[in-house]
């Protein structure tokens, strides 16, 4: 059956310019060029997106000469969809439980139907959940497994990194790095086995505008014509819009297939102190979550970090949506996977938008942190 994703709730033209962000921005002095993110990144392919190393590895696990099947948990973002959508694959979503994890009697249901014949395995949000229990499982299962680090990049990284730690046995992994650091662009695809992706940089010129626009020298440019011209100027959008063609798939484009990431990308993952931001984005979260105290109007998804969980943003269920656009107008870049497919699972259809993220990245200052606790205690039905 076509896959059918939902339309938006919101847009962001409807609110004012964030004081608090998503996302991290790029700052030279977080970058420590004497130190060198652990492990073997040689074996990592660096491209232009996390939805392009989905594509790509769906690319190098095609079977030829039968259908394509593929189970996806039905809480997605269509980003992590559509490459499949291009590839063609025949794509069945299972559901996840309330807390995200999965339901294995459910899922065996799903590949019992005998025809699967690959699976993807989200880690949400940075959370572990129930996926190493997923990924054992599938391995008792004829299936290629995709695990989808696209939020969890330090689990990516230390797939590599400690050669103690069981790495686990996936036919891919990815992920998205500018979701954790601050780059314009950047995925990362682990492939079992060898495939050679090719993969095109963009020309030097391009990446010396990618450089200088990281560190803010075009939109300057910008503020200083506008001041002259006394005329109000749009911030400058770096990405260029999808094809006319292409416009079907509205986060994922052809293209992503055979693009390299920009070089400096790579250079910022690999000098990126990782140490530092894991230990940030854990202290944020434990003062995030220990501080709202506003059960009217909703709860952390999750109210403890696991050892190994490195939130990529804070997942929290509203009671009511209503808030969602509060939390907007109050400069809060709060998101939420708005656009899930039409499913059976009750949780994604409900959490399209009641599950919404709070932004608990490493460079928050400590007037932020008090922001975000102070707006979400003073909400009020
Ligand atoms: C779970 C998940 N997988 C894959 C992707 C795709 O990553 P990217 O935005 O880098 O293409 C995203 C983000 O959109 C995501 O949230």
């Amino acid at each position: 059956m076509a896959v059918k994703f939902l339309k938006p709730l919101a847009d962001a033209s409807q609110f004012p310019t964030p004081s608090v962000t998503a996302t991290p921005k790029f700052r030279l002095s977080d970058l420590d060029i004497a130190q060198h993110t652990k492990g073997d990144v040689r074996e990592t392919i660096f491209t232009r997106n996390g939805r392009g190393a989905i594509g790509i590895a769906g690319t190098a696990l095609r079977k030829e000469n039968r259908k394509n099947v593929i189970l996806i948990p039905a809480y997605h973002c269509p980003a992590l969809v559509e490459p499949f959508i291009w590839l063609d694959y025949e794509i069945r979503f299972y559901p996840v439980r309330s807390d995200l994890s999965i339901d294995l009697n459910l899922l065996e249901k799903e590949i019992s139907s005998g025809d699967v014949t690959h699976c993807v395995v989200v880690r949400y949000f940075g959370f572990g959940q129930n996926n190493n229990d997923v990924i054992q499982f599938l391995h008792s299962q004829p299936v290629e497994i995709i695990e989808d680090c696209a939020h969890s990049l330090f689990r990516f990284v230390d797939h590599f990194a400690d050669s103690g730690k069981q790495v686990p046995d996936v036919s891919a992994s990815i992920c998205s790095i500018n979701k954790i650091l601050p780059t314009i662009d950047g995925g990362a695809l682990y492939l079992k086995h060898k495939y050679e992706a090719e993969l095109t940089h963009v020309g030097w010129v391009e990446e010396a505008k990618a450089c200088a626009f990281i560190v803010g020298i075009p939109q300057r440019v910008a503020k200083i014509k506008a001041l002259f011209k006394k005329t109000e100027v749009e911030p400058t959008q770096h990405n260029a819009d999808p094809s006319e063609e292409d416009m079907h798939l509205r986060y994922f484009q052809p293209i992503d297939l055979a693009s390299a990431s920009y070089r400096h990308t790579k250079t910022i993952f690999c000098h990126s102190n990782l140490t530092d931001i894991r230990k940030q984005r854990r202290d944020n979260f434990e003062f995030i979550v220990k501080n709202i105290d506003n059960p009217e109007v909703g709860n952390a998804l999750f109210q403890q970090l696991e050892n190994e969980d490195i939130p990529y943003v804070i997942p929290f269920l509203l009671q009511d949506e209503k808030y969602f656009f509060d939390l907007r107008k109050k400069g809060i870049q709060i998101l939420r996977w708005e656009e899930v497919a039409v499913s059976d699972c009750s949780v994604s259809q409900d959490y399209r938008s009641r599950l919404i993220q709070i932004p608990c990245h490493q460079q928050l200052s400590t007037s932020q942190l008090n922001f975000i606790v102070d707006t979400f205690n003073q909400l009020r039905p």
